[in-house]
């Protein structure tokens, strides 16, 4: 059997608000994203992950969806969709959308109609409401915390409540209501029959509850990425397994094997590897290297667990250095100059490894998060906190095109975009990035270009050999990529340079610099 595309894929997260303006509103749309295609193409990717564009309120900026079958005109129509299809296919682009089974907006048909309708109805039966606690029902019927803040419940007029673990404009489906799995298999069919090349999957490890939904032991704590023991009520049930197995059967019978990926936040690799059995998932996001510091123990010790907790259900690795959910890599490896250096030597050593890499727009021009003022601040973490965790539009403001001020070629218009940009980002955007040969955006085309001619040749394995201290020396095959990550220079390992993120000199290996290399026989 031959090997599926997504095996070693690498694919590019667009969020959609923030990639390309077409119409002059200050929003990104899908006809932004279609005008770049080949943009996409010079980079090197085979595939995009559009964020969702489905009818939306955008409490959470389209992840809180009012009808997964059909397209919010802030974004564009059906027939932008199906045209940015054609266009990419042409292209020889893959292009995987993002499904949000596990809450709808609260504008869905569905929740306006169990609102209208009683207590143990059918109408509410699709969604997770209960009674409260305490004498009068006053008290959430148990303590589990939404994402965002706050509790997971609130309270309807006819007292009782509704779980949300998001915003409670994100009211949480049951799953265990055969009418909800059989909608979202329509939702499937409908996108596959439009030619999608796959799913990303929404919160996958989220989908079923405790059945009896039990008080969870502790509270959230924001700080601790994943989900885990603390919370382990409200995710990671043995019943989600069988719903990807349904959606399995969906797929399979569809040409061109396609994809999908869940995003599964928990802190156990081995748990996070039981939705990619054989007739469960094809791909689950690791963010292992995101929550790894620039430190050589601890990115090892990343893929080695990765590579391990993969290995035994024979599933492919995959790899994530940032999405629109966290920090820029830049940022977190400390920002500024430093901050880009790392993140350039990072991405050569996520790009050298076996399995499947997503890359998040702008990361390739080595965007730092943007310092959002208080008032300008649009995601629902900042308000539902109450103004003490400052959210994730950081690290979503629009992408600079070109020019020397705001907003840099992303509307045509010059129209004011969605979140501020910063008054000194003319130097990295692609226009002024293509004309370097030194820049990330040249770096990154360079890589995508050789892992098609190079690395995809080598075998999955790898190995470490050895290295000096606060060094990385990683083998497939062939191929050898050197980090150092020390403060001094380090020697580089025998072999020909085939790129490196920071030029060598002498045979050294520059501090903070990563280096691919076809190793001497
Ligand atoms: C994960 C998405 O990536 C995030 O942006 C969203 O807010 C939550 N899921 C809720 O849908």
């Amino acid at each position: 059997m031959s090997r599926p595309w997504w095996r070693d894929a690498v694919c590019y997260e667009i969020y959609v608000r923030s990639f390309a303006d077409s119409t002059g509103d200050g929003v990104g749309d899908l006809a932004g994203v279609r005008g770049r295609l080949p943009y996409l193409r010079d980079l090197g990717v085979d595939a995009i992950w559009l964020t969702p564009f489905y009818r939306s309120p955008m409490a959470d900026h389209g992840y809180d969806v009012a009808d997964p079958r059909d397209v919010d005109p802030l974004f564009g129509d059906l027939g932008d969709i199906g045209a940015l299809l054609a266009d990419a296919h042409a292209l020889g682009v893959r292009v995987i959308v993002d499904v949000v089974p596990n809450h709808s907006s609260d504008q869905h048909p569905w929740f306006r109609s169990a609102l209208a309708a009683p207590p143990q109805s059918p109408e509410r039966d699709r969604y997770i409401f209960r009674d409260g606690r305490g004498p009068s029902g006053a008290e959430p019927p148990n303590n589990w915390d939404s994402v965002f803040g706050g509790p997971a419940w609130t309270r309807v007029r006819d007292g009782q409540w509704y779980l949300h673990m998001f915003t409670p404009e994100q009211p949480d489906l049951n799953w265990r209501n055969p009418e909800v799995r059989a909608d979202y298999e329509h939702t499937l069919r409908f996108w596959l029959d439009r030619g999608v090349d796959g799913f990303r999957i929404d919160v996958a490890h989220g989908l079923v509850k405790h059945p009896q939904l039990e008080d969870n032991p502790g509270g959230f704590d924001p700080e601790r990425m994943g989900h885990g023991e603390h919370d382990r009520n409200s995710w990671d049930q043995p019943e989600v397994h069988d719903i990807y197995r349904d959606w399995r059967r969906v797929l399979a019978s569809y040409p061109g094997d396609p994809v999908t990926v869940g995003e599964i936040w928990l802190r156990d690799d081995e748990a996070t590897a039981r939705y990619v059995r054989e007739d469960e998932l094809d791909l689950a996001f690791n963010f292992r290297l995101l929550l790894a510091g620039w430190d050589a123990g601890q990115l090892r010790r990343a893929i080695d667990e990765s590579v391990a907790a993969m290995a035994e259900v024979g599933a492919p690795t995959t790899w994530v250095l940032s999405n629109h959910d966290v920090a820029r890599q830049v940022t977190r490896y400390g920002g500024g100059e430093v901050g880009v250096r790392r993140a350039r030597a990072a991405v050569l050593l996520m790009l050298a490894l076996p399995g499947a890499a997503f890359l998040y727009a702008g990361e390739e021009l080595g965007l730092a998060d943007v310092d959002v003022p208080p008032e300008a601040r649009r995601d629902p973490i900042w308000a539902r906190s109450g103004h003490t965790r400052v959210g994730r539009d950081g690290a979503r403001v629009p992408l600079p095109w070109s020019g020397d001020a705001p907003p840099y070629g992303f509307s045509p218009n010059g129209a004011r975009p969605w979140l501020p940009m910063p008054a000194d980002w003319a130097p990295v955007t692609v226009a002024a990035q293509e004309r370097d040969p030194g820049s990330t955006l040249t770096l990154y085309r360079r890589a995508l270009a050789l892992r098609r001619s190079q690395l995809r040749l080598q075998p999955p394995e790898l190995g470490w050999l050895p290295a000096a201290a606060d060094c990385l020396v990683l083998q497939r095959g062939d191929l050898l990529c050197a980090v150092n990550l020390g403060r001094a220079p380090a020697p580089l390992p025998p072999g020909r340079v085939l790129l490196a993120s920071e030029p060598p000199s002498d045979d050294q290996l520059p501090t903070d610099t990563a280096a691919w290399l076809l190793a001497s026989r």
